[in-house]
């Protein structure tokens, strides 16, 4: 079916001539420069290398410095995608931020990455579907081009695991990194794009696995539960979290490719949310496909929650992994519980390469962003609005992270 839909130049849904799909154009992660290894962690707490490669695949993960953050890793991988897909911040219309380690309840992580870019006719929002979020996102940014209300979406996945971890916890401390993925999703014509998106919650498992957070009656000492949980901190229990990734991930590709009218067997590559190695074997094993389906990096990055899926879409990209008109499959698993998967067929051919002078546009942007924000920052505080002057997030090269608890190791 699906080779029929590409030889008559259609979608598998065959669908019809002057409707609107959702392409990825733009692609773009970053991460940070220190990194952290097994070694670093048995430091930490009583572990071993051998432990974590074999449980989980993990050799290393990368850690946020004093002067990063999940905006700023966000802002990064932002303007890495919006070069590859040659696009003005000043024509986005929509930037969602899939995160569970914002900078603020809100102003929204990504409000501060719109300020940032200079996407002066966006709106931004954050989205919190934990490790699923990334593919909630792309559905939502998809959803919008379709009907009409986009041309232009940034769909951001970023994340500082390392502030929400409890250090001394070794079944999840030696399982997360930092790190942010984006991409930029543009209306076209041309059949392909975002094609189907299974979205799912079971909130009846949300104990299994959560950061209690500033509404929660969640947390030890100040309601009568006393289940050892503390705000800002994360929580897992990882048996029952692995039965339950490896239950839905299996079936929602399934649903998933049966929605886009394609066949498990018709998709190039999976880009699945990292977690553990052992649940992609697993369920490589039960949809009987070889595990090189399945796009890993997380040797090099553990978990990084929502940001997981862009970067290995980065790499697998890079790597020459997805070609033009591969079929090929997200699936993100988490909190909530929540979990996701999408198909979209690949509608780029190669990397658009920027102009000089549009670069040039684009760093030009942000220095006028940078410096509108200083401007209004320091006309406030002319003006004695002290509160507003305290409480503005920084510009993304100086800012320190006094409010966060450090990491044991820094
Ligand atoms: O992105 C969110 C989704 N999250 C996930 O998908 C996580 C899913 N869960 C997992 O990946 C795994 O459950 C873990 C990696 C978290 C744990 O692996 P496991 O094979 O399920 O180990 P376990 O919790 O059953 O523990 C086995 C043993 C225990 O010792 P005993 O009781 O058998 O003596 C643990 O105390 O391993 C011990 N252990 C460790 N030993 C060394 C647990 N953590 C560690 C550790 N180092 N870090």
């Amino acid at each position: 079916m699906a080779t029929t839909a590409k030889a008559a130049g259609r979608g598998p849904l065959g669908r019809a001539a002057g409707q609107i799909y959702a392409h990825i154009v733009g692609w773009g992660m970053a991460v940070p420069d220190r990194v952290m290894t097994n070694d670093d962690l048995s430091a930490i707490v009583e572990t071993s290398d051998e432990w974590i490669q074999s449980r989980t695949g993990i050799r290393e993960r990368h850690i946020a410095s004093d002067k990063e953050s999940t905006a700023t890793l966000g802002l990064r991988a932002a303007q890495n995608a919006l070069d590859v897909a040659d696009v003005q911040p000043t024509d986005i219309d929509l930037i969602i931020c899939a995160t569970s380690t914002a900078e603020h309840a809100f102003p929204a992580t990504a409000s501060l990455i719109q300020a940032w870019l200079g996407a002066g006719n966006a709106g931004a929002f954050d989205l919190s579907a934990a490790c699923s979020g990334f593919v909630y996102a792309v559905q939502m940014a998809a959803q919008a081009i379709r009907s009409g209300s986009a041309q232009v979406a940034l769909v951001i996945g970023a994340e500082t695991m390392s502030r929400v971890i409890d250090w001394q916890d070794r079944g999840t401390c030696i399982l997360f990194g930092d790190g942010a993925g984006a991409v930029v999703l543009r209306a076209s014509e041309a059949p392909g794009g975002v094609l189907s998106a299974i979205l799912r919650s079971d909130g009846g498992g949300g104990d299994l696995l959560g950061i209690p957070a500033f509404g929660s009656l969640d947390i030890d000492g100040v309601t009568a539960i006393s289940n050892g949980h503390k705000f800002g901190k994360m929580h897992m229990n990882g048996a029952e979290v692995f039965k339950f990734a490896t239950r839905v991930v299996g079936e929602s590709i399934q649903q998933a490719t049966q929605q886009a009218g394609i066949q498990v067997s018709d998709l190039k590559l999976i880009v699945p949310h990292q977690a553990n190695a052992r649940i992609l074997q697993s369920v490589a094993r039960s949809l009987k496909l070889n595990e090189s389906m399945f796009m890993s990096n997380i040797d090099r990055y553990g978990n990084t929650s929502a940001a997981s899926i862009p970067i290995a879409l980065c790499e697998a990209v890079q790597a020459g992994r997805i070609q033009a008109d591969d079929y090929i499959a997200f699936v993100g698993f988490g909190g909530g519980l929540s979990w996701a998967a999408m198909v979209l067929q690949w509608g780029q051919p190669q990397p658009a390469s920027s102009s000089f002078i549009n670069r040039q546009r684009r760093q030009f942007s942000y220095r006028l962003a940078a410096l509108r924000t200083g401007l209004l920052r320091a006309s406030r505080s002319l003006t004695g609005d002290r509160t507003d002057s305290r409480s503005e997030e920084k510009a993304p090269e100086p800012g320190s992270r006094a409010r966060s608890e450090r990491p044991p190791f820094q």
